[in-house]
């Protein structure tokens, strides 16, 4: 990608590291239950009040399940873990099992979780956890389809100026799609819901396919899991041989994406990633491009800059951050 001029993380308004409370919003997947581990291995930057599943990557009932297996693989079973939307707002799920396997966490073999699912909705969590926290004190960390944040937004308004960040994995611009020629998976699973968060006005910071495409699980990287010694770091290793299979094959690649850990890595350490606050819309309307997010990169158009689009990270500084935290799990 041909970047002029990038500014990195906190541009935009957008804050500098500061330690966060934040609700993780996620389909596990290999890649976000990295993610999850990198949140929970980090509490001085990041108090996670809570993790809510989203039908993506697997169908609900596996991503709910998989979401307590790695907070029981953490050794944080205190985490409330809650169900949250099991279908997009208005299409049919769409799943990834071809990637991340038929469980969802493909790879090596984990237990059945023994800590509780939380009895309340994943959406009634989010609501009422940002009525309770004080307003602009909690950030959302969706990593998988929007449609648990959307729905929120949709039946309680009055939160949506309590945020005080989105930061997400989705969406892919000079990268292209990973699931049309044109879409990432979790814009293009729930398309509508994108469209609501990317319109809600809330300073959102986007971690597209453009920057998670230079965050490679390289030879080096993976030995760096397996080396640490440790269980946790043994099965992130296993979840990495599964899951790149796929990436490496597509593009001829040296490593898979590692997506869903640079929201995280981006509430540590900000100044590794560089990007540029633009306008970022999603076709809702199209049948050949549903699902895109354009990217008003060279400022074309007058419409309101939206969102800290990232194009570019310090890959050795997210791997180091990724073993180093881990590491301590
Ligand atoms: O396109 C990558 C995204 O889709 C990641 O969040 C991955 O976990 C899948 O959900
Ligand atoms: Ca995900």
């Amino acid at each position: 990608m041909a970047i002029a001029s990038l500014d990195n993380g906190n541009a935009g308004g957008h804050f500098a590291a500061m330690r966060r409370k934040i609700i993780i919003d996620t389909d596990p997947g290999q890649d976000d239950a990295v993610a999850i581990l990198l949140a929970l291995a980090s509490p001085e930057n990041i108090e996670v009040l809570g993790i809510t599943a989203v039908a993506g990557n697997v169908p609900l009932p596996l991503t709910q399940r998989n979401a307590r297996i790695v907070c029981e693989l953490a050794g944080h079973t205190s985490i409330p873990v809650f169900a949250g939307c099991e279908a997009p707002l208005s299409r049919k799920l769409v799943t990834a099992e071809h990637v991340h396997g038929k469980t969802g966490l493909d790879g090596p073999q984990l237990p059945d979780p023994t800590m509780a699912l939380q009895d309340a909705h994943g959406v009634d969590f989010i609501i009422e956890t940002l009525r309770r926290e004080a307003a602009g004190s909690v950030t959302l960390c969706p990593i998988g389809p929007l449609t648990n944040i959307a729905t929120a937004f949709q039946r309680a308004p009055d939160i949506i100026g309590r945020v005080q960040e989105i930061v997400l994995m989705g969406g892919a611009y000079f990268e292209v799609g990973n699931i049309t020629p044109a879409a990432e998976f979790n814009i293009y699973v729930d398309p509508e819901a994108a469209d609501i968060v990317f319109k809600s006005g809330v300073t959102t910071t986007v971690m597209p396919l453009d920057v998670t495409h230079k965050a490679l699980t390289t030879a080096s990287h993976v030995q760096g899991f397996r080396s640490m010694g440790t269980h946790v770091g043994r099965m992130v290793a296993e979840w990495t041989d599964f899951f790149e299979r796929y990436d490496k094959e597509k593009y001829a690649s040296e490593g898979a994406p590692l997506h869903d850990p640079c929201v995280i890595a981006y509430l540590i350490e900000p100044e590794m990633f560089q990007g540029r606050h633009v306008n970022v819309e999603v076709e809702t309307g199209s049948d050949l491009t549903l699902g895109m997010t354009v990217a008003d990169w060279w400022g074309v158009t007058d419409r309101p800059k939206n969102a800290q689009f990232m194009g570019s990270v310090d890959a050795d500084a997210y791997f180091s951050l990724l073993t180093s935290r881990i590491a301590r799990l």
